[in-house]
């Protein structure tokens, strides 16, 4: 169980997803830190709901520029997002009815480290050549810049920049 740390390979191709990406990695690590006892100002319940909105936040982000840049494989990269949704929604239902329970933090820390990374560097690079073909285009810019108003609020928004 280690920290994640964000790298340049991680990179899609495109800042908005980057910054997503980041921005979940960024959470993941908040729940490493209230493992390690470093932050005592939140919840694992307020995280992992954090987490839940932010990947619905992203998936739909993702899911959006897929169809902009006309992905061959948009059904299946849904199904997989969709996958992962119901898991971690399931999560939640278990942190809400077992509130105390800090045994169930490092299950989803380890599950949701693995599941992230694996789908950055598998499925979502396949993305990476039809996003920079498009960016190069100009149409991804345009598409993927989000407002901040639209987003998701975090508690603590400025880990994105971690
Ligand atoms: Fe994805």
């Amino acid at each position: 169980m280690a920290l994640i740390e964000w790298k340049d390979r991680m990179s899609v191709g495109v800042d908005a997803l980057d910054n997503d990406h980041r921005k979940l990695i960024a959470l993941l690590n908040q729940l490493h830190d209230l493992m390690r006892g470093v932050r005592t100002d939140v919840t694992a319940h307020q995280i992992v709901h954090e987490l839940v909105k932010y990947t619905e936040y992203h998936f739909d982000c993702e899911e959006r520029l897929m169809r902009l840049v006309r992905y061959p494989d948009y059904e299946e990269h849904v199904r997989i997002h969709r996958d992962l949704k119901r898991r971690i929604i399931a999560f939640e239902q278990k942190f809400l009815s077992h509130p105390a329970s800090e045994a169930l933090v490092l299950p989803l820390f380890d599950f949701l480290s693995d599941w992230l990374m694996r789908h950055i560097l598998r499925e979502d690079m396949k993305l990476r050549p039809y996003m920079i073909r498009s960016e190069s285009a100009g149409t991804t810019t345009a598409a993927g810049d989000v407002s901040p108003q639209s987003q998701p609020t975090g508690a603590d928004s400025n880990d994105s920049q971690r």
